[in-house]
């Protein structure tokens, strides 16, 4: 494997304009090619980044060819299809969370990285969080023991995705809501603190109440808004362990983005309350320090303005492509993510426990 590497990204929103910044500041890394379908957005990118090659066709990007690693940060119906071309044509991919709108598309493209035997990793940047990172050293130490039940949860007062990405709000072309939305970033949090547990067991609500105000706000009256509006769910994991999930894109509660992670274990708790994504101040633990119950406020560092981690997912990613040991990275974890938000999706409109093993089945 080249020790330098030569990178392309698919769809320049804000998500694949991350992915761009990522491989532009790693030092193994050049960006050899954009894509996306909008020329106007196409010609913009690449003149304020100084890219070679930009294509508004993806496919012509890959026949082109030059290219070892690949960005996927297209809108979520647009995910598979590029990421299994890409690795069909023997690269390496890193595709934005979800990894797919279901668990028998996120199976595809699973597949395919296996028959290729390349990299494929889901974006989830938020795991990074300065303050999640406080929390998982903590539990890593042994600080709060055997971690029996979690709570994460991602509340937002009004923030349906904004103007010109009314695909967010088709149930076709996203998916979902927030559950698929924010409830991926929150359950990868989870489930990545709490170390990978089994998950075996969903049970889900969500509910459409508030979203079509907003949408008839946004896009006019013929806009329909299809997906959930907040989805509340409780996964069983092995061993009796429980996971309390909540997102919503509208709700009527404190405003701005409110990101909470609360771990109960039997040697201590800990919790990682955050609004509008600052970090300082953010982590407390819960233990007892001499027989005295005792509260914790360790320092983080501060997160910087706006969303963090994708600079480290992809300095991740590509540390795992020149590592040369595919078979652990190729999307099983990010399948498991789409797995069990399907599942709550499913449990939800059937009114009834779900077990993940019941949609393996069914793809
Ligand atoms: N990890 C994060 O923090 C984060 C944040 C925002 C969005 N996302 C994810 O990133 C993805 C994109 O979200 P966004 O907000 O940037 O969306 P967006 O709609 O703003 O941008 C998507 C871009 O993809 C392009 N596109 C559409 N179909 C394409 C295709 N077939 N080939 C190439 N380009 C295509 C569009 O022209 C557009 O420029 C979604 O999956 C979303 O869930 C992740």
């Amino acid at each position: 494997m080249a020790s330098e590497l030569r990178a392309a990204v698919i769809g320049l929103g804000w998500a694949g304009q991350q992915h761009l910044k990522a491989y532009l500041a790693l030092p193994r890394t050049t960006v050899t090619a954009i894509a996306d379908p909008d020329p106007v957005l196409l010609g913009r990118i690449q003149q304020e980044y100084g890219i070679e090659q930009a294509f508004t066709d993806y496919r012509e990007m890959l026949e082109w060819g030059e290219i070892d690693v690949v960005s996927v940060g297209t809108p979520n119906f647009a995910h598979a299809e590029p990421t299994i071309d890409a690795l069909d044509h023997g690269m390496h991919v890193l595709v934005e969370k979800p990894l797919a709108r279901t668990y028998a598309e996120g199976l595809r493209m699973v597949q395919a990285a296996e028959r290729n035997d390349r990299v494929m990793q889901v974006m989830f940047n938020q795991r990074f969080r300065p303050d999640v990172q406080v929390v998982k050293r903590f539990i890593d130490d042994g600080g709060l023991g055997d971690v029996y039940h979690a709570k994460s949860r991602w509340l937002r007062r009004s923030g349906i995705p904004g103007r010109g990405r009314k695909w967010f709000v088709s149930k076709e072309l996203s998916g979902g809501g927030p559950l698929i939305d924010l409830g991926v970033h929150m359950l990868d949090m989870a489930l990545y603190a709490m170390g990978e547990p089994k998950v075996e067991a969903v049970s889900g609500a969500s509910y459409n109440t508030l979203g079509q105000r907003f949408v008839t706000d946004m896009y006019g009256e013929d806009a329909v808004y299809e997906v959930e509006d907040f989805a509340t769910a409780f996964i069983r994991v092995e061993g009796g362990r429980t996971l309390a999930l909540e997102a919503s894109w509208a709700t009527y509660r404190e405003n701005g983005d409110f990101i909470n992670l609360m771990l109960y274990g039997d040697r201590g708790g800990a919790e990682m309350s955050t609004r509008n994504y600052q970090s300082q101040g953010a982590v407390r633990f819960y233990v007892d320090s001499g027989g005295v119950p005792a509260e914790v406020a360790p320092e983080v560092p501060a997160s910087g303005s706006g969303i963090p981690g994708h600079q480290q997912a992809t300095a991740i990613f590509i540390e795992r492509v020149l590592g040369g040991e595919y078979a652990q990275h190729r999307g099983r974890e990010g399948l498991l993510r789409t797995w069990i938000i399907d599942a709550i999706y499913h449990s939800a409109s059937e009114g009834r426990e779900i077990r993940l093993a019941e949609l393996k089945d069914q793809a």
